[in-house]
């Protein structure tokens, strides 16, 4: 299907109303094929857009937006308890994660209640109390927006990192992802370290996906503003990683800061908390805010531009520099 001069207000969960001069929906994975080859010899400014939840756009695009709508959770095979489940593009998340934990599939209970589509949680690399979605994608299917052909990736050709992949890097606006194939288990490893999420858990009793999942989704309710109410992409910015040192010299003035430390050894701190302390928390300049429960959510209080979003995402970054000398990174994609 393709649409002309179409709003994008209905495509990102900013809510922003710009326009762009062409909108190419797929249910289809020929189609799309076939839409790339007959276009592979005229000059194209593509942009893949899904559920649109992490985008924010300050102007009109110029080109045209393709928009993946392929459907279908699929059980593709089995070796012991792992289990390989695809799923389309267009297929919204949660209700991925929300149907493999009814399958009694562990791997991404940790991860409900993220909006948008699967499409997107490759590029992203999402991630939410102490999972990320690298840990279970097996492979991703993808066509190349310059001449229709098919590509597999495996999760290593993916070069996942924090909120990031080859696909925000060197093949950044080259491919639209189609379906993505997760590993995972009838008898998974559960991730439980994350905040107060075990204390939570046994409050509830049991241990299970289900349990898991009502936690997540409760304590996501109580500090995530829904899109649906409030216009956000999530988190704005990325969680700031910086060395031991630079850790003791902030840990003296606030010894009581919060910290991750992962795997790596890297060490996180919550950007949330550096914008709390500069004072930015619940504050708003016209419809552009702040998010009052958690800091790192800039949120649109309804007619704000993209612009005036922008704005005050700068001024932020300004404060936490000059408070913190830290450069904070955007983790929403400014079109
Ligand atoms: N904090 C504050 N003030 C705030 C916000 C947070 O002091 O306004 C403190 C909290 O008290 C806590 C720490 O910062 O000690 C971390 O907060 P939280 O658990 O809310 O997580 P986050 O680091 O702010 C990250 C992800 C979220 C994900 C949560 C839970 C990034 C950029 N964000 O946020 O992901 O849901 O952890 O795992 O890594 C997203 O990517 O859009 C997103 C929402």
């Amino acid at each position: 299907m393709i649409y002309e001069r179409i709003s994008l207000r209905k495509f990102n969960t900013y809510g922003i109303n710009v326009k762009a001069d062409r909108l190419a929906a797929f249910k289809l994975e020929d189609n799309a094929v076939r839409f790339f080859r007959q276009h592979k010899e005229t000059e194209q400014n593509y942009l893949v857009l899904g559920g649109g939840s992490n985008i924010l756009f300050t102007g009109d695009f110029h080109g045209t937006i393709i928009h993946p709508e392929m459907e279908g959770i699929a059980m593709e095979g089995k070796s012991g308890s792992d289990i390989i489940v695809s799923a389309g593009a267009g297929v919204s998340w949660d209700n991925l994660v929300e149907s493999t934990v009814k399958n009694g599939l562990g791997g991404l209970e940790n991860m409900s209640l993220i909006p948008g589509c699967v499409g997107a949680v490759a590029v992203q690399n999402i991630g939410a109390y102490g999972v990320e979605v690298k840990d279970v994608i097996e492979s991703v299917k993808a066509i190349s927006l310059a001449d229709g052909s098919i590509r597999e990736f495996t999760g290593d050709e993916c070069k996942f990192g924090y909120r990031d992949s080859v696909f925000k890097h060197e093949l950044k606006g080259k491919y639209l992802i189609t379906k993505i194939l997760f590993r995972l288990s009838t008898r998974p490893k559960l991730c439980l370290e994350y905040g107060s999420l075990k204390d939570e858990l046994s409050k509830l009793g049991s241990i299970s996906l289900a349990n898991i999942r009502k936690i997540v989704i409760s304590t996501r309710q109580a500090k995530l503003p829904d899109p649906e109410q409030i216009g956000n992409a999530g988190s704005f910015f990325k969680n700031p990683l910086v060395s031991e040192a630079f850790l003791e010299s902030v840990q003296k003035k606030y010894p009581k800061i919060p910290v991750f430390r992962d795997r790596s050894g890297g060490v996180k701190i919550p950007a949330g908390w550096l914008i709390e302390q500069c004072g930015w928390k619940g504050k708003r300049i016209g419809d552009a805010g702040i998010h009052e429960k958690q800091a790192l959510v800039i949120v649109n209080h309804g007619n704000a531009t993209g612009r005036e979003l922008l704005d005050l995402s700068e001024k932020v970054r300004k404060s936490v520099a000059d408070a913190f000398g830290i450069d904070l990174e955007r983790e929403v994609e400014v079109i």
